[in-house]
């Protein structure tokens, strides 16, 4: 279809060119190209707003498709998913979706690319007992200046390191030492002896089993490349963060979690490969995901003086996803939304 094709002399095209180099290319999977006979098509005013809007979202988040087939299959994706959008926005609910940067991803593409937790893999369980525990209204270890700015995990399946140095990171500034950021790239390729597989997941209680033995270096000296590399041992042992030991909060239970929370941010197992997490814009999300954990994040916090209660969760899909980079996630009982009541762990620091 000819209206496809993009104009490459307007500014806005030469915009998207120069910035090529800095960002690569979304990953070809196949081509469908968008042909005249498909019978949603709206009108062509519609069409072309939308056409217009994609060009926008392409220039916002920086993207350039190597072929037109692939501008092709991804201007209908992004369809098919801003019309999912749309309807979810138009119904009221405690949360809205956005087109973020994931808006010329589909779902299935979403779950392989993005997400990373071998929640089924066995390990031996630590489980803590949190009785007599003073729970506060809310907690927000932002505030307190015990959390690291929102990282960017990438085409990577690597959530499982983030969550994993945003939980060691929490509990090393709390031990009062400073906050500093740590390498989620070490762990990437240093820690598949303790059953972690990189870029195709794994688990944040192997991370701080790694990081009990070898401790963690910083963001800074061992640089995140979102691909797995061969461990460089001469980063690993210039050692800025040790752990001593890690709790597994009991599963199951929202009490248990709000407790562990009183000691710092915890790391936890959620189900995301769902349209509420994929295209997440702001709110509390109180349905629609299950119990099939497959990301790992951390948990910086909650609120109990609203309705509903909610826990505030740090992802790593960069600043621009969600609410400046976090999602709230409504408080229940039992497994918890999104399973976030299953696997939560945390390190300890020896004083
Ligand atoms: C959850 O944990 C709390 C505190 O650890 C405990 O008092 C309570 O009985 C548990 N609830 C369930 C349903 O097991
Ligand atoms: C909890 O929610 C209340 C009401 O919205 C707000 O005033 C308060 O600042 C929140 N506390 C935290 C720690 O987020
Ligand atoms: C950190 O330092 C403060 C002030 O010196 C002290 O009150 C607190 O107990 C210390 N915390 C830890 C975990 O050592
Ligand atoms: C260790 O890492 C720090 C940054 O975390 C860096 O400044 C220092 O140069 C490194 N030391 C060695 C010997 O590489
Ligand atoms: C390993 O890290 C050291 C220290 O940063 C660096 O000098 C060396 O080039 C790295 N080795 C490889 C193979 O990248
Ligand atoms: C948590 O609950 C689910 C189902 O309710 C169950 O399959 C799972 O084994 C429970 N986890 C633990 C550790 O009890």
């Amino acid at each position: 279809m000819d209206s496809l094709s993009f104009d490459t002399s307007s500014k806005k095209s030469k915009i998207l060119y120069t910035s090529l180099a800095l960002v690569g290319i979304i990953c070809v999977v196949g081509t469908i190209a968008l042909t005249s006979s498909n019978s949603s098509s709206p009108g062509l005013q519609q069409f072309q707003l939308e056409v217009e809007e994609f060009n926008h979202f392409l220039a916002r988040h920086n993207k350039l498709y190597s072929t037109a087939e692939e501008y092709a299959r991804r201007f209908k994706v992004f369809r098919d998913n801003s019309a999912f959008i749309r309807i979810h926005n138009s119904q009221a609910g405690s949360w809205v979706l956005k087109a973020n940067q994931f808006a010329d991803v589909s779902f299935a593409e979403f779950k392989s690319l993005y997400l990373g937790t071998k929640a089924q893999a066995h390990y031996t369980k630590r489980v803590a007992e949190e009785n007599n525990v003073v729970i506060p209204d809310a907690i927000d270890w932002r505030e307190a200046g015990a959390v690291t700015k929102v990282k960017n995990q990438g085409i990577c399946g690597g959530c499982w390191a983030f969550s994993t140095t945003g939980a060691v990171e929490g509990a090393w500034f709390l031990a009062n030492h400073t906050l500093v950021s740590l390498s989620e790239q070490e762990l990437i390729d240093c820690s598949r002896s303790y059953g972690n597989e990189g870029c195709n997941g794994g688990l944040m209680d192997y991370g701080f089993e790694f990081v009990i033995q070898n401790g963690l270096t910083t963001e800074k000296h061992y640089k995140y490349t979102g691909r797995d590399g061969i461990c460089n041992q001469t980063k690993v042992a210039n050692v800025s963060a040790t752990i001593s030991g890690y709790v597994d909060v009991t599963p199951n239970n929202s009490t248990a979690l709000l407790a562990a929370l009183t000691h710092g941010p915890v790391s936890v197992g959620v189900q995301a490969d769902q349209a509420a997490w994929q295209f997440y814009g702001g709110g509390v999300i109180d349905k629609s995901c299950g119990t099939n954990l497959d990301h790992g994040v951390l948990v910086v916090g909650f609120n109990r003086t609203t309705v509903p209660a909610y826990y505030i969760v740090k992802n790593s899909w960069g600043p621009s996803w969600g609410e400046d980079g976090y999602i709230r996630i409504a408080i229940k009982e039992g497994k918890g939304l999104c399973g976030i009541q299953m696997m939560p762990s945390y390190p300890i620091v020896n004083k």
